[in-house]
């Protein structure tokens, strides 16, 4: 369980808050999608969500992170990653810079969680499998597509096993293939019990992915609730959200008279 509670920050050398007065909370095998427009405070509630704001980036935060039911304040960088593994929206920034082949980098984590050697390489095998990208084991990181190193990124967390998994557009360089892949995975983690907050721009995805879905405008969460509800909300082009096309058919339907339920389009 992963849970903000009046979540104000501002960063470093700013005087105006980001996000204002968040609450979130994320229930154990919940996946909770963000939306909103850019500049909404997605990225900034995933760096909060995550702890590293501010204990990694600094800035001021009021309000309060809980983990498991303990608070987050003034916890040291590796005990917040050890309960939170963030994924950003470009896989060049979490590349550890030292794995000469794919197959080290995913290890990596689960190497650094003091893991022995047959542990570690299980899981590094099994997260290579889920993402079905073991025929890139032998590549060198650093000389992958965008969206291959997207899923890489992925892998690596995905083998450390967290409890809680944050992700900021997890799949903003993959194409539909990808985009199902980490889709796929995503759902079998949250089967496990892990808790997953999914800042993402496609709403279709979201729409099959998320239990629950907030939607964050102006810095504030100005809706959270049941997927179909939100994603069905007639505000959400005023919050900067594109209707997933099964709302946007159904509403397409309607204006000309049809039945989108005889037609078969739920909205
Ligand atoms: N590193 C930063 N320093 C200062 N302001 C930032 C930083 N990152 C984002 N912001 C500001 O915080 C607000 C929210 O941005 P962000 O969380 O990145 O939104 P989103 O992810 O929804 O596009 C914006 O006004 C943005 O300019
Ligand atoms: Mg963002």
């Amino acid at each position: 369980m992963l849970e903000l509670r009046g979540a104000t920050y501002r960063y470093a050398g700013y005087a105006r808050p980001a996000i204002h007065d968040v609450d979130l909370r994320l229930a154990d095998g919940e996946i909770l999608g963000l939306m909103g427009a850019n500049e909404a405070g997605k990225s900034t509630i995933c760096l909060v969500a995550s702890g590293l704001a501010p204990a990694s980036i600094g800035g001021g935060l009021t309000g309060t992170l809980t983990i498991d039911a303990e608070p987050m304040a003034g916890r040291p960088v590796h005990e917040l990653a050890a309960r939170v593994a963030v994924g950003f929206q470009d896989p060049a920034t979490q590349r550890s810079g030292i794995a000469a082949t794919v197959f080290e980098e995913v290890a990596l984590g689960p190497m650094n969680l003091g893991l022995p050697a047959t542990e570690t390489i299980a899981r590094a095998r099994e997260a290579l499998t889920l993402l079905r990208i073991g025929d890139l084991a032998d590549r060198d990181p650093s000389r992958l597509s965008g969206g291959q190193g997207q899923l890489v990124a992925i892998a690596s967390l995905l083998a450390m096993r967290p409890r809680h998994i944050v992700l900021d557009e997890p799949t903003a360089q993959l194409d539909p293939e990808g985009t199902r892949l980490v889709a796929d995975a995503l759902r079998s983690l949250a089967a496990t019990g892990t808790a997953l907050l999914v800042a993402e721009h496609k709403t279709d995805l979201l729409d099959e992915l998320c239990d629950r879905v907030a939607v964050v405008s102006e810095g504030r969460i100005v809706a959270d609730g049941p997927t179909a509800a939100i994603l069905g909300d007639g505000r959400l082009e005023a919050w900067g959200v594109e209707p997933p096309s099964r709302v946007r058919l159904a509403r397409a339907l309607a204006a000309r008279g049809l039945d989108p339920a005889a037609a078969g389009v739920g909205a």
